[in-house]
């Protein structure tokens, strides 16, 4: 996972971003506290990952939210750039929506990344916000707030 993510944020973000955030960016998921951080969210929350034959090309984290109301967060879906472009996010996000509807979560929110912004927007989130920046060992790297209503009548998303 710490090897597609650095691979997705490398070659797929860096046209949006510059060299100093891609970075920062991946530099946090390297140390042994950053690979640490993911055995914790694999344990607390719900990850995916997309395996092609026998190897992992891309991953999910979401979190679920109980508050205000019954949410989740998507906080990661990276691919390894081979596999990008071929429909696969789509597939991802189609499975955590399941997922979502299956434990009654009817609302999404993430953050995404400009390369990302698109193809959320295809995918039917909304920006929900004002361009936010994250902290990254002190280097800001921008992203979108958005969400998405989940519900089986298309007519009341
Ligand atoms: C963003 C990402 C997950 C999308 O996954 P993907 O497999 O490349 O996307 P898909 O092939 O499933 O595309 C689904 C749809 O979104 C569209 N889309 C995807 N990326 C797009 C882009 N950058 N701009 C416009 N449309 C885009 C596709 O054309 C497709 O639409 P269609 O069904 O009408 O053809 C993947 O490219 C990635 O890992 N990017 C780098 C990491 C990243 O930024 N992750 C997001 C963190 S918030």
């Amino acid at each position: 996972m710490v090897g597609v993510h650095r691979a997705s944020v490398t070659e797929l973000c860096a046209k949006d971003y510059n060299a100093e955030q891609i970075s920062a960016w991946t530099g946090k998921h390297s140390t042994d506290a950053g690979k640490q951080r993911w055995v914790d969210k694999i344990q607390s929350d719900l990850v995916w990952v997309l395996e092609i034959e026998g190897t992992i090309r891309g991953f999910a984290h979401f979190r679920l939210l109980s508050e205000p109301y019954l949410s989740g967060y998507l906080n990661a879906l990276y691919l390894a750039p081979a596999v990008a472009g071929l429909g696969y996010g789509r597939q991802m996000l189609n499975t955590i929506e399941d997922e979502c509807l299956y434990r009654n979560i009817n609302h999404v929110q993430t953050h995404a990344t400009k390369n990302a912004f698109s193809f959320y927007k295809r995918m039917g989130f909304k920006q929900n916000g004002e361009i936010y920046v994250v902290h990254m060992s002190g280097v800001g790297v921008e992203s979108f707030p958005m969400e998405k209503n989940l519900c089986a009548d298309p007519a009341n998303s």
